[in-house]
């Protein structure tokens, strides 16, 4: 069998070091690992619509945000198909097809559907088209045949709900749907980053996040503003390590080899964490660590990103191209879905019988 990825963001902003952790850099390893026939790498923006009908200005100037960081962090169109979803139509039938197989009240029990309803205050006013997004997330799974989805934790009920969908389907049609499975980072800390203010999450809104593309003195800011453990007043005092999110960063980004070329007097991240436990290690001091660990991760992609900026025609192609490529693949599917429910009717004569 193919060994195919999809996987894609919502363009409602420019893409933060928790997609990166989360998800960006193991799609990157999973690009390059070679064990992939093909890779789909999608722009959510019709997903982005469901919340955001009242600003589709600001979804369509965070289509190219998004490009550009993906193209920063690596993500290489030689290798990856980048596209945008609203130009793929079939993910639209397919999900209205899908609607069918699916309750509503197995939607309303969906763990990250609920959260997100709560976050946005819509209890009352749900949209029909935001309620019905993980079915359209099915689609677009399952329309490239994904065998591996490489996502955040925060999606895997979405998973969860994309294989019943494909196994009421092939269980009602006949074999046609492509079984997914769930990538999830390996490094825990890196499945679900907190905030720079210790908040469960980094969210735009919650304005916590330090972004793909921030200048080095921004993030500079940011990391020696960041929440620490509450209890760790002066340098003496023991500190927690467990849940605070200056260690949590370390243990998502921290390399080694980092602690050789900036902090040789610390053998590596158990010795730092010890002295911290113990008393007598300043937040000051991690926090200029993780500035320096963060930096040198940041500036490469920042480089990338700048220099993609000044092709942005380029980058316009690319989506172009892949956007086209990307339909192919859709239609295909989406034919054998129709024969496999019957619906084909101009494609022999069933109708006459
Ligand atoms: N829901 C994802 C997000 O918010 C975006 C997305 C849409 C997606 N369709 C997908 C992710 C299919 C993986 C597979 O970031």
């Amino acid at each position: 069998m193919k060994q195919i990825i999809l996987t894609g963001d919502r363009p409602t902003g420019r893409l933060h070091v928790g997609h990166y952790v989360g998800s960006l850099k193991e799609r990157v390893r999973l690009q390059n690992s070679g064990r992939y026939d093909e890779i789909y790498i999608m722009i959510a923006d019709a997903q982005a619509l469901t919340d955001n009908a009242e600003h589709p200005e600001k979804v369509r100037q965070n289509i190219m945000q998004v490009a550009l960081d993906y193209l920063a962090c690596g993500l290489d169109p030689a290798k990856s198909t980048l596209f945008i979803q609203s130009m793929v139509p079939q993910l639209t039938e397919l999900t209205f097809y899908y609607m069918n197989l699916v309750t509503v009240s197995r939607v309303q029990r969906n763990p990250t559907v609920k959260a997100e309803i709560a976050m946005r205050n819509f209890e009352a006013s749900i949209p029909v088209g935001f309620f019905c997004y993980p079915i359209s997330q099915a689609a677009d799974i399952t329309a490239f045949c994904a065998t591996a989805v490489p996502v955040g934790e925060d999606q895997m009920p979405m998973l969860e709900q994309c294989k019943e969908i494909v196994h009421k389907f092939n269980s009602v049609y006949g074999e046609t749907l492509t079984d997914p499975q769930i990538i999830l980072p390996q490094n825990a800390s890196c499945q679900r980053l907190p905030g720079i203010d210790g908040k469960a999450k980094m969210s735009k809104s919650l304005g916590n996040c330090i972004y793909l593309s921030d200048e080095p003195e921004e993030i500079r800011k940011k990391v020696m503003s960041m929440f620490t453990d509450p209890n760790h007043l002066r340098v003496e005092d023991p500190g927690t390590v467990e849940g605070n999110p200056v260690f949590i960063y370390l243990d998502a980004f921290c390399r080694p080899e980092y602690f050789e070329e900036f902090l040789p007097e610390y053998s590596g991240l158990e010795e730092l964490k010890d002295h911290y436990r113990r008393g007598g290690l300043g937040d000051v001091k991690v926090k200029k660590f993780l500035n320096r660990v963060i930096q040198a991760e940041l500036e490469p992609i920042r480089e990338r990103r700048k220099s993609w900026e000044q092709r942005l025609p380029e980058v316009y192609e690319i989506l172009r191209e892949g956007s086209a490529a990307a339909e192919k693949k859709a239609a295909k599917t989406l034919a054998r879905v129709r024969h496999a429910m019957r619906i084909d009717y101009f494609e022999n004569d069933n109708l006459l019988k």
